[in-house]
């Protein structure tokens, strides 16, 4: 193709005529000794930050820059043209207040954002009315935030659920890793990455895999880990056995002391009476991890079944009834009282006895030897 022939005058022509007609030589790169570059600085942005298309080996003789967005020269896509003359900068129509022009020729662009992601080209507009065409890219990570770890199912039952466990959302160009107990995935068959690594399935989960898991997001300007997870494993509770330190006992009579024994670690234990949950009496204490009660002193009353239940969050097991027989004698109480009364009518009888006794002994002593002539005596009876 022909390389069109510039404007005839430069000095009637307006300035961004000028630089249009400038563009229009685009597809035309004349040999020149040095080339123009665009470097990217950083070459990895992250959002937020402030990035610069510096541009390197610019001629000494410029008229002007500008800078479009897009991989060539297009006045709406302008972002800024600088003229070197005046120092003047005119801004585009893409212009979005975050970018400026050095004299140089270099762009700044200010707190980029992941729309800036794309091409920028510079124009170069020569004394001799020659252009130079470079463009640059621009590449803008997001900053990841602490990923979050989700379960699609809070409560797994040991042996029968498969859990998987996501990593943060779905961003681009990200890497994850995994940790279980703080060391990296073992090698299981029940531990299954997805392709991007962000999911990782825990197939059959076990108590063994409650975890805590953390995950890792990486991209090329941010690394960022989730707090710790725990995967709540719901498991079966075993059976209790409950034993009593005697079943048959007398009212009042020694403590009973009933062991309820869950052989497993991570058990709470709760007590029925007869089916009902146990009210617990004056007389009751429970061991500080509940698994042994104590009934002294023993009443009547707690005659009956026991049962003890071990449970988890999401399961529990009721032990089998034990049978507690309290006997005590009938009236023991009246009898009792009865002998108490016994004895003291008794000494009441005794001292009443003695009392008649010694009254009849003294009334002979007062007439004795008996008196021959007078028939009265102290009693006041008269004796004929
Ligand atoms: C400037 O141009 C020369 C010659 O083309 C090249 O060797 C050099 O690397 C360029 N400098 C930069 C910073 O691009
Ligand atoms: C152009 O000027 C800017 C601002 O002073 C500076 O940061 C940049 O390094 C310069 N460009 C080159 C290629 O030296
Ligand atoms: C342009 O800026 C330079 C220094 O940056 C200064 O020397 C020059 O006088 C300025 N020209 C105009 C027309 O303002
Ligand atoms: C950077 O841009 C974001 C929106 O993209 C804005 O919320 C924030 O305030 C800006 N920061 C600065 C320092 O301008
Ligand atoms: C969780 O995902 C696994 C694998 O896709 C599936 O087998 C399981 O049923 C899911 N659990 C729930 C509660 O959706
Ligand atoms: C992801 O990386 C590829 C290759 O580096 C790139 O083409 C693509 O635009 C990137 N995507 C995002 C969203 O950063
Ligand atoms: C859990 O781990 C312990 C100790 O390594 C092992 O004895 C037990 O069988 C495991 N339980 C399950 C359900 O995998
Ligand atoms: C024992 O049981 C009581 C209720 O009777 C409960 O409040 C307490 O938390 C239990 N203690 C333990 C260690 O399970
Ligand atoms: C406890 O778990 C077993 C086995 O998973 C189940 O059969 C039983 O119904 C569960 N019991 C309760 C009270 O949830």
């Amino acid at each position: 193709m022909e390389p069109p022939s510039g404007p005839a005058s430069r000095r009637h022509v307006p300035w961004s005529r000028l630089l249009l007609a400038g563009s229009l030589l685009n597809f035309w790169t004349p040999p020149t000794a040095t080339q123009l570059t665009v470097e990217t600085v950083p070459p990895l942005a992250a959002e937020g930050s402030d990035v610069l298309l510096l541009a390197h080996n610019v001629t000494k003789n410029t008229l002007g820059y500008s800078w479009q967005r897009g991989e060539r020269v297009d006045n709406a896509q302008l972002i800024a043209s600088y003229r070197v003359d005046t120092n003047a900068t005119t801004n585009g129509p893409v212009y979005s207040g975050r970018e400026t022009l050095y004299p140089n020729g270099t762009l700044l662009i200010r707190n980029v954002t992941q729309r800036d992601t794309g091409s920028y080209t510079l124009l170069v507009t020569k004394n001799d009315l020659q252009t130079e065409i470079q463009t640059g890219h621009l590449h803008v990570h997001p900053v990841l935030p602490s990923p979050v770890i989700t379960s699609n199912n809070s409560n797994p039952r040991e042996h029968e659920d498969t859990v998987v466990l996501t990593c943060g959302s779905e961003t681009q160009n990200t890497s994850y890793m995994w940790w279980i107990n703080s060391q990296s995935l073992p090698k299981s068959t029940r531990l299954e990455l997805s392709e991007d690594k962000r999911t990782l399935t825990v197939v059959a989960v076990t108590r063994n895999d409650t975890g805590p898991y953390v995950c890792e997001a990486r991209n090329p300007v941010s690394v960022s880990r989730s707090d710790p997870f725990t995967l709540d494993v719901l498991s079966p509770v075993a059976k209790p056995s409950l034993q009593a330190s005697n079943t048959r006992v007398t009212e009042h009579e020694g403590p009973v002391i009933l062991t309820c024994l869950a052989d497993e670690t991570g058990v709470s234990i709760r007590w029925f009476f007869k089916g009902q949950s146990l009210l617990l009496a004056q007389r009751m204490t429970l061991s500080s991890d509940n698994s042994t009660l104590t009934i002294d002193p023993v009443s009547r009353e707690d005659t009956g079944d026991y049962q003890c239940e071990a449970f988890n969050r999401g399961n529990s097991s009721r032990s089998d009834p034990l049978r507690l027989r309290v006997t005590w004698r009938e009236n023991s109480r009246a009898l009792g009282v009865g002998a108490i009364t016994g004895i003291v009518i008794g000494v009441l009888l005794v001292l009443t006895l003695l009392a008649v006794l010694g009254h009849f002994i003294f009334l002979h002593r007062g007439n004795w030897p008996p008196a021959s002539t007078s028939g009265r005596g102290p009693s006041g009876s008269s004796v004929s």
